[in-house]
């Protein structure tokens, strides 16, 4: 293990006591249709996070068009599919982003994953597993629609996170997939952010009508998580390459983050497998 890893590594043990093992949680971030704001919420939301003294790994794991570490401004990369061809630890890929936030940057390896050999496929376990009790959350920035591999990562998540915006084909295309994960395990919980809203009120009712088209046609139910406006403030921090968590602390999208993190601290958790039954659900549910 590099110096630096084993230096990262060592310092985010250190702050949780012996006895305390985090109990690590899972949250997909993923969307229907592409460019909705699934990155920026999901990076914000980490941001958001961590702000509230949550320790959070942020993984990009959007095999097609990853961009976490351009949201921060960050370019050297190093993947899962990195960690297993030069036999590193996962500590030598995660890097430190902002007020302590950990990030694993995209072009992840994960699509190689099901077709690794034995000892590769060892080695991707025991390295990932090796994460467990060290960060509250690991929040994956998908890819949208409906691949293989996108399935997987939500029917696997403890939680997940489904972004739409009100726009008529944003939301179609997010039944679908309420509808295919649906019909694959009919136990995932699903909490809906409606993104560029022009108002609240316009969130709401988007929100309301979608889980009323659910619960008639799927007898799904869908939780609202929260609404964050059309803030051009997002697009500006896109530019400088700042998180506009940091960037503009206090403009509408900030306030709106901050609102949507405490209830979803707030929501009640049952306690899942975390990451080894993460990675038992990836490669065999
Ligand atoms: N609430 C918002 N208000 C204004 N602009 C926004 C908002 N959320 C996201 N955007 C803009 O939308 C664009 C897409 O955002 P983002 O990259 O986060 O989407 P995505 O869903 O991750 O896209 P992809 O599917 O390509 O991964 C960005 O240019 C961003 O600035
Ligand atoms: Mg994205």
């Amino acid at each position: 293990m590099f110096d630096q890893a084993k230096q990262l590594r060592e310092k985010v043990l250190h702050k949780t006591p012996k006895k305390e093992k985090r109990q690590t949680r899972i949250i997909a971030v993923t969307s229907g249709k592409g460019g909705v704001g699934k990155s920026n919420f999901a990076l914000n939301f980490a941001l958001s996070l961590v702000q509230q003294n949550k320790k959070v790994l942020i993984f990009d794991v959007d095999l097609g068009f990853a961009n976490v570490d351009v949201l921060l401004g960050r370019s050297n990369k190093e993947s899962i599919a990195t960690m297993i061809e030069k036999d590193l630890s996962i500590w030598d890929i995660i890097e430190e982003g902002p007020n302590g936030l950990l990030f694993i940057s995209g072009g992840s390896g994960f699509n190689e994953m099901f077709s690794l050999d034995e000892s590769k496929m060892n080695k991707f376990f025991s390295e990932l597993s090796s994460i467990q009790g060290s960060v509250d959350y690991i929040i994956l920035d998908t890819g949208a629609g409906l691949s293989y591999e996108n399935l997987r990562f939500i029917l696997a998540a403890d939680d997940v996170i489904l972004v739409t915006t009100p726009e008529p084909t944003s939301i179609t295309d997010a039944y679908s997939i309420v509808k295919m994960v649906h019909a694959k395990d009919q136990n995932v919980h699903m909490k809906l952010i409606i993104n560029q809203c022009m108002s609240d009120k316009e969130g709401k009712q988007t929100a309301d009508n979608f889980k009323k088209v659910t619960e008639q046609f799927l007898h799904k139910q869908i939780e609202t998580l929260g609404f964050i406006p059309s803030d051009l403030h997002i697009p500006n921090a896109v530019k400088k390459q700042i998180p506009f968590l940091l960037a503009y602390p206090n403009c509408h999208a900030s306030q709106a983050m901050h609102h949507v993190t405490s209830e979803f601290l707030q929501l009640p958790v049952s306690y899942k497998l975390g990451i080894k039954g993460f990675l038992l659900k990836m490669l065999f549910k």
